[in-house]
């Protein structure tokens, strides 16, 4: 546990990551000792409106739990109405996130997501909202800023603290900055030390040997981890799979994304399936065989030669 009010079984943290995190994948990872895995950024006006799609991407089971639900959304009445759905919901969140850090731009001009950033008033009156109709604890996942010269990660920090946040993950980069650069440790350092309450830093983090290395030399006390996890759930266990496992792993996720999915499943595994061999000497043919598999089949013939 990182902090009384978080519930979180070790400090190494699965992102919420658009298409990927999904239960099969949160599965895996938390397996491998993810000590918390959060659902995608899910739409509140989506879940308010009831619909089916948005309530599968929402829905969290027994056996991943610790688990976190992303809302996103620039209405406190509507994020705070999706948040009681989502408290209804069995097995409970373990937390609400809110996404104050997405900045694709389809997000931010409806002001959700980074745009946020640009109204410290609106993200207290979100958490607020949300606070007082929820039962689980609430987190805030942002950047440093909406662009490089509006940095005001303290000010957010501030807010949500105020607001009754129980932690602000921070990601390294402004909004503008996208994925581009590196992610600025120097600066979520300074928003770990400033901040009243915990703070999970986020950006960049490729093995479990870096992540130990931040959770010990920063003042975080979560480290969150989105790109180095896909294809390598096992950077949360700092174990090296041999070529075996790395082909029996992804046997088994593909079958889960079709057991979860159906056909459509063995489409969207692609994207998965490429990155477990991503580092693998002279495996481009291989690649190449795994994202034009169109059955499960097929699939299981080219993990298990
Ligand atoms: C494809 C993709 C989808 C993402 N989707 C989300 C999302 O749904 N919610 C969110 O808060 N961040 C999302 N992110 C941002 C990540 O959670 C994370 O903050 C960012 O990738 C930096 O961490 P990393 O360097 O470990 O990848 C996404 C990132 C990527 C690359």
């Amino acid at each position: 546990m990182i902090s009384e009010n978080l519930p979180f079984t070790s400090p190494l943290v699965l992102a919420p990551i658009a298409g990927y995190t999904d239960y099969p994948f949160r599965l895996l990872c938390k397996e491998q000792g993810a000590g918390l895995v959060y659902t995608e950024l899910i739409s509140a006006e989506a879940l308010c409106r009831n619909s089916k799609k948005t309530y599968k991407l929402t829905k969290i089971y027994h056996d991943e739990t610790p688990a976190a639900v992303q809302l996103f959304g620039s209405s406190p009445d509507r994020m705070a109405e999706a948040a009681e759905i989502v408290c209804k919901m069995l097995p409970k969140p373990a937390l609400i996130d809110i996404n104050s850090g997405c900045c694709a731009r389809k997000i931010c001009n409806n002001n959700s997501g980074a745009a946020l950033m640009k109204d410290p008033d609106l993200v207290f009156n979100i958490i607020s909202q949300i606070k007082s109709v929820s039962d689980v604890p609430v987190t805030l996942k942002i950047r440093l800023g909406f662009t490089q010269n509006t940095k005001n990660y303290a000010l957010i920090i501030e807010k949500a603290a105020l607001a009754g946040a129980s932690a602000v993950t921070i990601h390294g980069r402004t909004s503008d900055q996208q994925y581009s650069g590196e992610a600025d440790w120097i600066e979520i350092e300074k928003a770990a030390e400033l901040s009243p309450i915990p703070v999970i830093g986020n950006g960049d983090i490729t093995s479990y040997k870096q992540a130990i290395e931040k959770l010990e030399t920063t003042s975080c006390s979560g480290i969150m981890i989105a790109r180095g996890a896909i294809g390598n759930p096992w950077i949360f266990s700092n174990h090296e799979p041999s070529d075996n496992e790395r082909f029996e792993t992804a046997a088994r996720h593909a079958r889960m994304m079709f057991d979860y999915y159906g056909d459509h499943g063995i489409i969207m595994a692609r994207k998965h399936m490429v990155k477990y061999f991503h580092h693998k000497k002279n495996s481009s043919q291989l690649r190449h065989k795994l994202v034009t598999a169109k059955t499960l089949d097929e699939l299981m013939e080219i993990l298990n030669p």
